[in-house]
């Protein structure tokens, strides 16, 4: 990309933000993707100076847009040559490698501190909007300069952080957001990441608008005759006069139809909030439910006769749900026991970094299982998964981080419940994990404050914490929640229940067992774990007796599997034996392959006949030895049949399902379920013979062309007989051919120590998974290619279809340099001397210059711009380019005092004077005299371009 492209890139933007902002009827705040394009470099100690000590830094520290004076880190001119391109979301931790010094509760990755910077131009017309950028989580501490002023600090993992930058823009210009990240200190003892890991947005909206935060409330109450939606709308004018707009809400059904509305006509007088409160009755709307999701959308648009000031849109849900303390959970009246699964965030190959079509192939993968609830443990989730729980009908506990009043962390929780309280999928709001205050005075009232702003912010909810201690004394937080979470306990359940029976009851935590996919013993050597649900945290249990738990006790609402997913560190059992670096935990591994744990849930929780045996039958040293085998099934009895002789027929037990020996014979064994007499399903286990040729299955055809999109494509091998082999681990080779990138690899082997960022992966146990994601507006068909040396190829081809067009802000990745500070001398009748610094010229001839805006001059008349600066280093090496931009006036360029170039007509017009290698610092001196109109515009932003990086960019 040279110059010309980015300017006419900015000017793009400008009149793409004109189009969207004032075309046709649509005033509504634009939310452009502003992921693209960040500068990013990692350190491993903190490089923002703290402790300046002289004058003149001190006073640049205290000031306004002066920062640079410390560190030019935040200023547009800071020389990014250190610096590498990258777009969001980002987890530097998962692109290096493993170390054994590290944290193993967070995977042994080193985190450390991490710069991001992205440079953006906003044009003139954002001049009298409101521009707020929105970072959907930064992992873990974070502080942030807008153009040299230090912005903002952000002390956790988790949460959204939203900031109204306007003021401090500067329009019609380059403008610079820096980004320091300090994920040297961790809030969890489990993988976090490092680094700005969700969405980042920037929201330009209207003076006069419905808030970006806290701008709907909207709950659906049911009633005898129907629903009340209620709530309120709150409308900001931040202008000068008071209005008399219209507020129309709408509500409309899943299929897009209005259902109800109501216009609302307040005054809004100018700098105030009003709170718009409404009550709407929806008499038969279709509600929303595990088995039944249906989403209806509440839209709220704010305007007058001459046009739209705003129009926002949330997704809501007509359900009513109750913990009973004596028949446990129930929707819509329906009781349902909650099969709930606890998550982390992070998957193999991209960390915490989860694109959303990743999000979603995990979501769908625990409907698969049965799931019915997620528990986002222990912290608040991206956006983006409670939409899809929403959309899925997954139950969610939405669960706070820190345990703790302080004003930041409490402003964190109430932001929070007003970001999520729409989702209907949400039915608790829950407060902490296993806190060491849970059982005394202070815990209860941290619990009571934390309580308070929660309700104070949602009334309709519930809040639970998971419990795990302090369950019985005087004071605890039991005595401020609406529902106790017991994590685990089993044998203190029914105390509990005894002695506070009219409190409702969950296991927030179950199980805990461990399994590794596709290992069938338990060896401490090898840092195996048995995948025959046998294997259980001293605290826990297996998946079995974990459900019998539920099923045993009308009382008890449900369960939360701890976990549905593997996930980076935490590798109990085996903690601090490098190179187990990952969980055992999961009822899948950290690619979403199940284990056996996943079709045992499936046998507990889904309505339908499931027989799955374990293990598979490529058991070549096992020949003529007796074995488990294990099924997992809801069936009544199984009958197995080797190699065509009946074995027997076995009955089930309704909780330990069925574990039977049998003389191991390659070959194949037939399982037949019966239920009430009748077969209800069958299913076999063939040995294999040995791999010939792979085989991909990606998880879907075909991929938006969004550079967004992502689909996991999982690779195995296949016999002479196309079966897919299960024991095999070999290496392989990823292609990928067309506009596809590989953005992370794995194989749910939680002892690998291969790198997650790379082109091959070796098979653990008969898969791996490659993910492959679309890069935006390319429409060919992405060709992935699996190799491994001696087999036959395998290839999957992923079409890309078009998705709709997303408002996106581009940075400048291309090493190019604003030069901001400049000086200006006063007009005069006769040609300028040269001014110079270095030889002693007095500086005070000169005043600081505003760039970008047209000076209005007498013919003839003279002025002379000046500026200095180091050079950087990519420039001294490599050479480059000055741009003068949109240059109007005659007049004449000096570098060094060299005349560099002579510009003599006055139209305007860009400049491009080219630099040498070798040159540590420049002075440049511009003399100007004004068109025929009488005005000079020096070119408002000016550029220097490194040739040689500017060629790389984009490679
Ligand atoms: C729980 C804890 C979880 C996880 C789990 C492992 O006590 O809440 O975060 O560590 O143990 O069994």
């Amino acid at each position: 990309m040279d110059f010309k492209t980015n300017k006419s890139f900015a000017e793009f933007i400008c009149l793409f933000v004109f189009l969207l902002l004032f075309a046709g009827t649509s005033g509504a705040s634009e939310i452009y993707d502003f992921n693209p394009d960040w500068m990013f470099m990692q350190s491993d100690h903190q490089l923002v100076p703290k402790d300046y000590k002289e004058h003149k830094s001190i006073w640049a520290g205290a000031k306004a847009a002066t920062s640079d004076a410390v560190w030019p880190f935040s200023s547009l001119k800071f020389d990014e040559s250190n610096f590498r391109p990258v777009n969001l979301p980002h987890d530097w931790a998962v692109e290096d490698g493993f170390y054994p010094d590290e944290n193993g509760e967070q995977g042994y990755r080193k985190r450390g501190w991490g710069y991001y910077r992205k440079r953006f131009f906003v044009p003139s017309s954002w001049k009298g909007k409101r521009v707020e950028i929105q970072f959907g989580g930064i992992a873990t501490h974070s502080t942030f300069w807008v153009n040299q002023m230090l912005f903002h600090h952000n002390y956790s993992g988790y949460n959204t952080i939203t900031m109204d930058i306007t003021p401090a823009l500067m329009y019609g210009r380059d403008n610079v957001i820096a980004v320091e990240v300090n994920a040297a200190v961790s809030e969890g003892w489990w993988y976090e990441g490092a680094g700005i890991y969700r969405d980042v947005k920037l929201i330009v909206s209207n003076q006069v608008r419905i808030p970006t935060e806290d701008g709907i409330m909207v709950n659906a109450e049911v009633k005898i005759d129907g629903w009340d939606v209620n709530g309120y709308v709150n409308l900001v004018n931040d202008g000068v006069s008071d209005l008399a707009p219209s507020l129309d809400i709408e509500i409309l059904d899943p299929e897009g139809r209005k259902v109800e509305s109501k216009r609302f006509l307040p005054t809004l007088p100018a700098n105030q909030t009003v709170r718009i409160p409404y009550s709407i009755r929806v008499y038969t709307p279709k509600t929303w439910s595990p088995d039944s999701p249906s989403l209806y959308k509440f839209k709220a648009t704010l305007k007058n006769e001459a046009r739209v000031f705003d129009e926002k849109t949330v997704n809501f849900g007509f359900r009513v749900f109750k913990f009973d303390f004596t028949n446990g959970f129930s929707i819509n009246s329906k009781p349902i026991k909650i099969k709930g699964v606890c998550n982390h965030q992070d998957h193999a190959g991209v960390g915490v970094a989860v694109p959303a079509a990743i999000e979603e192939f995990r979501i769908k993968k625990l409907k698969e299982m049965g799931a019915n609830a997620y528990r986002c443990a222990h912290n608040p989730p991206s956006e983006n998964i409670l939409d899809l729980c929403d959309k899925y009908g997954l139950l969610v506990i939405d669960e706070n981080r820190a345990f703790n009043v302080g004003p930041d962390w409490l402003d964190y929780v109430r932001a929070q419940v007003r970001r999520d309280r729409h989702h209907p999928s949400i039915i608790a709001w829950s407060i902490f994990n296993e806190e060491p205050l849970q059982g005394e005075y202070r815990g209860q009232e941290i619990a009571r404050v934390l309580v308070n702003a929660i309700k104070s912010e949602d009334p309709t909810r519930p809040v639970i914490a998971a419990m795990n201690g302090g369950l019985f004394s005087e004071n605890s937080a039991r005595n401020v929640l609406d529902i106790v979470g017991l994590n685990y306990q089993y044998d203190q359940i029914d105390s509990f229940h005894a002695a506070y029976p009219s409190t409702p009851v969950i296991l927030t935590e179950g199980a805990s067992a461990f399994e590794t996919r596709g290992e069938y013993t338990t060896d401490p050597e090898k840092l195996t774990c048995s995948a025959y649900d046998v294997n259980a945290a001293s605290w826990g249990t297996t998946h079995r007796k974990d459900w019998e738990a539920v099923l045993k006790r009308r009382f008890l609402s449900g369960t939360f599997v701890w976990t549905g997913f593997d996930y980076h560190g935490e590798p109990t059992p085996y903690n601090n034996k490098f190179p187990a670096n990952s969980s055992y935990f999961g009822c899948m591994d950290l690619c979403g392959f199940p284990k056996t744990a996943f079709y045992i849930r499936q046998a507990q929780w889904l309505d339908k006949p499931i027989l799955q045996a374990a293990p598979h039958w490529n058991q070549a040293d096992k020949d003529g030895q007796e074995i488990d085998v294990f099924c997992a099934t809801n069936v009544d009895e199984v009958s197995f049949i080797l190699n065509g002789k009946m074995l027997g027929t076995f009955k089930v037990d309704p909780v330990e399902m069925l574990t039977q020996k049998v003389v191991y014979d390659p070959g194949t064994l037939l399982l037949i379920g019966r239920k009430d007499g009748q077969e209800v399903i069958r299913t076999q286990l063939e040995t294999t013979g040995k791999p010939v040729g792979l085989k991909l299955i990606p998880d879907r055809n075909d991929i938006k062309s969004d550079g967004r999109d992502a689909v996991p494509v999982t690779v195995c091998a296949v016999d002479a007989a196309g079966r897919i082999v299960p024991d095999a681990k070999i290496p392989i080779e990823f292609e990928i051919t067309g506009p596809g990138r590989n953005l992370g690899v794995g194989n749910g082997d939680p002892t690998c120590t291969l790198s997650e960022k790379a082109d091959s992966r070796p098979l653990f146990n008969g898969y791996a998974q490659i993910i492959v994601q679309s890069q935006a507006g390319k429409k060919e068909p992405i060709v992935i290619t699996a190799k491994s040396e001696g087999l036959n190829p395998a290839t999957c081809i992923l079409k890309s279809v078009s998705a709709p067009a997303r408002p996106v802000v581009n940075g400048f990745v291309n090493q190019e340099i604003t030069i901001d500070e400049w000086r200006i001398s006063q007009s005069t009748a006769t040609k300028p001397e040269l001014f110079s610094e270095e030889a002693g010229s007095p500086i005070q001839g000169l005043a600081p210059a505003q760039l970008g805006s047209e000076l209005s001059l007498k013919p003839g008349a003279w002025v002379l711009y000046y500026t200095s600066f180091k050079l950087p280093k990519s420039i001294t090496e490599n050479g480059g380019s000055l741009c003068f931009r949109n240059m109007t006036g005659r007049g004449s360029i000096h570098v060094n005092g060299e005349l560099v170039h002579e510009r003599k007509s006055s139209t305007a017009g860009d400049v491009v004077v080219h630099l040498k290698e070798g040159l540590e610092s420049i002075e440049i001196n511009v003399r100007m005299q004004p068109d025929s109109k009488g005005h000079i515009l020096l070119g408002d932003i000016v550029y220097i371009i490194p040739e040689k990086l500017k060629k790389n960019a984009g490679k």
